[in-house]
């Protein structure tokens, strides 16, 4: 809603101009001759003379035709809080035009249009959909739109967004928890230990966590840091270190990194803990398109 001061004014402008040109017209017209003629204005430029003749009828005639537009205009489409009389489509009911109106009218005709297509893929289960090379090309699209700005464009991910296109699940890499992830999102919780190991047992840990992978490390540190690994840590990532997928707890023997495995990131991580969310899309997309996307997803990784 515009407050008055703005309405009123964006009314002068419109108007305003309106109400101008028809006025510019009138006064150029005025008191000129009204028949052609060869009489020349009596200016001379580089021996180009000019005819004193009246505009052309349907030169004249346009300027006015532009003003009766703009009010046409004005009358369909509305001026500021005012309503135009052109309607839209939305849910079923014809309502007033404005471009927000318009949106959701063209999305809901897309949806229309796209339904029954959608309703097949819905029926078919993710394994089986990820063969159709249709539906995965629109798995792809949906991907790019509303995927990408975390995981990237080709899903291999970033630093705490995670490689889609791996065998290194969070949360497993069956159609099933796929398609969990992606309806009711996914909230990762590494509690901080700075408090609790204080900066050497950081260190130590650090090292410790490395020699999980076989990264170089320091042995004699990692080994004094193994039975603080087994109470503080094996809880959620298990005696052996090779993860949880139930609490989304990173399998740390595998060298594959959702925040990195230098031993700055790894003491960081550490420190500080981290807190990865994914987002719900149930609410955003629907559960067709997520079913679409759990497909495209699986199939990344079947390869
Ligand atoms: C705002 C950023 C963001 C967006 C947008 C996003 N994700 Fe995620 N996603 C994440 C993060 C962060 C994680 C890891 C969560 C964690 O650390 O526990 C994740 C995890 C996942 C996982 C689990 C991976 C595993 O290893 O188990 C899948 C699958 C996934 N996302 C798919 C998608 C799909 C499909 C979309 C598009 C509809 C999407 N994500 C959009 C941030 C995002
Ligand atoms: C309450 C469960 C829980 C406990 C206890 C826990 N972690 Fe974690 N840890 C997680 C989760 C969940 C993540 C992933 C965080 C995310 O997705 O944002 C994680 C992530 C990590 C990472 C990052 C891995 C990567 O790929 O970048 C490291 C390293 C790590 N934990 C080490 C430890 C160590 C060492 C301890 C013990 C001192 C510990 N964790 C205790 C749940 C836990």
């Amino acid at each position: 809603m515009l407050s008055t001061f703005w309405q009123v004014w964006i009314m002068a402008i419109v108007f305003g101009s309106m109400a101008g040109c028809g006025v510019l017209i009138v006064y150029s017209m005025r008191g000129h001759r009204k028949e052609e003629t060869t009489q020349t204005t009596g200016h001379e430029y580089d021996g180009i003379e000019e005819y004193d003749n009246p505009l052309p009828r349907w030169w004249v005639y346009m300027f006015w035709a532009t003003i009766v537009f703009g009010f046409g205009y004005v009358g369909l489409y509305g001026l500021g809080n005012f309503d135009g009389f052109l309607t839209v489509k939305v849910d079923g009911e014809p309502v007033t035009w404005t471009s927000t109106n318009q949106w959701k009218a063209e999305v809901q005709a897309y949806d229309e249009k796209l339904a029954p297509l959608f309703d097949g893929y819905l029926a078919t289960p993710v394994a089986e959909l990820a063969k159709n090379e249709e539906a995965l090309q629109t798995g792809q699209r949906l991907f790019k739109s509303n995927c990408s700005v975390c995981h990237g464009t080709s899903a291999m991910g970033a630093q705490g967004f995670p490689n889609l296109t791996d065998h290194d699940w969070l949360y497993g890499g069956s159609p099933e928890k796929i398609k969990e992830t992606i309806m009711y999102g996914r909230q990762g919780a590494m509690p901080a230990w700075q408090a609790v190991l204080g900066d050497e047992g950081v260190i130590e840990m650090a090292e410790y966590v490395r020699s999980l992978s076989g990264l170089p490390h320091d042995a004699e540190a990692a080994e004094k840091a193994a039975p603080a690994f087994a109470q503080n840590c094996s809880v959620c990532h298990g005696a052996d270190g090779k993860g949880n997928q139930l609490v989304g707890a990173p399998n740390l023997t595998d060298d594959i990194w959702l925040y990195g495995g230098s031993t700055k990131q790894i003491q960081f991580t550490l420190r500080n803990g981290r807190a990865g969310k994914m987002p719900a899309q149930k609410e955003i997309l629907g559960e067709d398109k997520v079913h679409v996307l759990a497909a495209y997803i699986y199939s990344l990784s079947q390869n």
